[in-house]
């Protein structure tokens, strides 16, 4: 167990999975208070347990990032049962791949709503409580190479992930004089549950040729990420060793996209 995140509490929206419990369990085997926000709140609870099993401060809560009210219930169960908010990670987030003539308004809209409009409304009400307390605070979004680069039948997905790097931008200039810093970091290719389900709908729309093994083909390192490979990236955002650092997207991508 190591110590750098000691007496700090974050918040991790969807935290029950994938990178986002990677990032759980990496904090709290740094000794941070957890809270695990997912819209899964019985995955959300398992990991908080396997969490304080093995020695950590971690609790589940039901958030779904699409609702201002539930974001501001996690805010302040966080703050009810540790005391104070350090930092929280706007991670929840997914993907429906569509052929780009087929995309509908629908398909967007839900895209947007929980990439991109959910990292805004939580990044505000991080912020109210960061402000509240008067100690600053640290926001840290999951952006996507996707952010970086379109790719076609990911439009809307693309279009969610430049707005979390624009937004990281905007809201590190809006909440700086609160000594509030915001960053964000982008994955490339993660093997996670969400790429299970990719993989599924990708074939369905007959582009199963350009899935999980075709996409990692080209990354410098040599293989996809694991969840682990995100967490040193998370904990420095998360820790005082970032404090100089806001407004920056930073690519985990093992060399995937070089931009
Ligand atoms: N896996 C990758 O290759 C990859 C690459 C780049 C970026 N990302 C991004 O990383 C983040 C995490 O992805 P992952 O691969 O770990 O996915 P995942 O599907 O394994 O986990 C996502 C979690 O988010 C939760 N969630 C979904 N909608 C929610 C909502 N409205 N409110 C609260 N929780 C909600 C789910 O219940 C789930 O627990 C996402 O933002 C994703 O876009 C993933």
């Amino acid at each position: 167990m190591g110590s750098r995140m000691v007496g700090r509490t974050v918040i991790i929206t969807g935290g029950a999975s994938g990178i986002g419990l990677g990032i759980a369990k990496g904090l709290a085997a740094e000794g941070a208070n957890v809270v695990i926000a997912d819209l899964d709140l019985k995955s959300a609870e398992t990991a908080a347990e396997a969490i304080t099993k093995s020695g950590g401060h971690a609790i589940a809560a039901h958030v779904d990032v699409t609702k201002r009210l539930s974001v501001v219930a996690g805010i302040e169960l966080a703050v009810k049962t540790f005391g104070k908010l350090d930092c929280y990670f706007n991670n929840a987030g997914f993907n429906k791949p569509m052929k780009f003539l087929d995309v509908t308004e629908e398909n967007f809209n839900t895209i947007m709503s929980v990439n991109a409009l959910a990292v805004f409304v939580g990044t505000q009400e991080a912020a109210k409580q960061f402000i509240r307390q008067g100690s600053g605070g640290k926001v840290v979004n999951t952006a996507s190479i996707a952010g970086r680069t379109g790719f076609s039948s990911f439009a809307p997905y693309s279009a969610s992930k430049a707005a979390v790097i624009s937004m990281t931008q905007a809201t590190a200039r809006a909440l700086a004089e609160h000594k509030i810093t915001v960053n964000a970091f982008s994955p490339g290719v993660v093997a996670t549950p969400l790429w299970t389900q990719l993989d599924k709908d990708l074939e369905a729309i007959g582009e199963g040729d350009s899935g999980f093994d075709s996409m990692a083909g080209g990354i410098l390192v040599g293989r996809a990420a694991e969840p682990e490979d995100i967490v040193p990236t998370a904990l420095y955002l998360a820790s005082s060793d970032s404090d100089y650092v806001t407004g920056q997207t930073m690519a985990i991508d093992g060399g995937m996209i070089l931009v």
